[in-house]
């Protein structure tokens, strides 16, 4: 891994993405929804995966009136899909575009804020599944196409939470933890024996409905827009961090303490 490569200094050049083909999970709203609008302004084919077909196809219609190349929608709600669901996404990718050259790990659940001892153990469940369990899934079911890109790059979302422990943010931050983990595990193995990187990226304070259920309290106009964080996904999905495996980065500075 390049400990100098930092995303959040790279300044992407119109048509970067061109020829990329990338899968973003939830690609409906918040930061997957503009990541997937970015990769296609960059001029990338993106794959949007969700849940919510009618949000996905507001998204898809979004990118087809900006001229790009023309996205594609994957259903996926990865709380209920089951090992034909994975399977049928997988055949779809490769039988339409042959490989896939990106893919972002970015839905994913909040869960309650509570207490370990209290934490609710279904919400546990179901916050571990989408978070990490579908993610792993995913990835496996995708390597096939990843391998097949001349340089793919996979990318799990990270959070602050999930690199020092914090109280009360329960499975949430546990989940983030084990992607970090994840991301580890799968680049040490596809190191040398593949074309596909594995990092993760932490996008940090963002003004979604995420950060809303986290914090209700917030003034969230303060937050910057999804949209304004962009330019690291694009510079870790994209040629810019070609050799870049097993890293954990940010999209933003740290948040000023006090
Ligand atoms: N916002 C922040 O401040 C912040 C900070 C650090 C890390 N993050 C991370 O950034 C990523 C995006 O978060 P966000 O803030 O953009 O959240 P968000 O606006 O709530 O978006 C979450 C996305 O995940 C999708 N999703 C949830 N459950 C799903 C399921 N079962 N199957 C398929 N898709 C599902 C949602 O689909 P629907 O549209 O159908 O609900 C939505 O597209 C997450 O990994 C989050 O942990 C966010």
């Amino acid at each position: 891994m390049s400990a100098a490569f930092d995303p959040r200094t790279h300044l992407p050049a119109a048509g970067e993405l061109a020829g990329r083909v990338i899968a973003i999970t939830g690609a409906s709203d918040g930061i997957g929804r503009a990541v997937a609008l970015a990769c296609a302004r960059y001029q990338a084919t993106v794959i949007l995966i969700g849940r919510n077909e009618r949000k996905l196809e507001a998204v898809h219609a979004e990118i087809g009136a900006s001229g790009a190349p023309e996205a594609s929608i994957a259903v996926l709600d990865l709380e209920r899909a089951l090992a034909a669901d994975y399977d049928r996404v997988a055949d779809a990718v490769l039988e339409r575009y042959g490989r896939l050259d990106g893919l972002l790990h970015n839905a994913a659940l909040l869960g309650t804020l509570s207490p370990i001892e209290h934490y609710d153990v279904p919400t546990w469940c179901r916050v571990l599944h989408v978070n990490v369990t579908a993610a792993f899934a995913l990835t496996q079911v995708l390597l096939p196409a990843l391998k097949k890109s001349a340089d793919a790059s996979v990318l799990f979302t990270a959070s602050t939470v999930g690199r020092h422990g914090r109280a009360y943010w329960g499975a949430y931050a546990v989940s983030k933890f084990a992607l970090e983990g994840l991301s580890q595990v799968l680049s040490a193995e596809l190191e040398g024996i593949s074309r596909v990187r594995v990092n993760t990226l932490n996008p940090g304070r963002a003004r979604t409905a995420m950060r809303r259920q986290a914090y209700p309290a917030e003034a969230i106009e303060t937050l910057p827009l999804p949209a304004a964080l962009t330019g690291p996904y694009i510079a870790l999905l994209g040629p810019a961090s070609r050799g870049v495996s097993g890293g954990s980065f940010d999209a933003q500075p740290p948040p000023l303490a006090g």
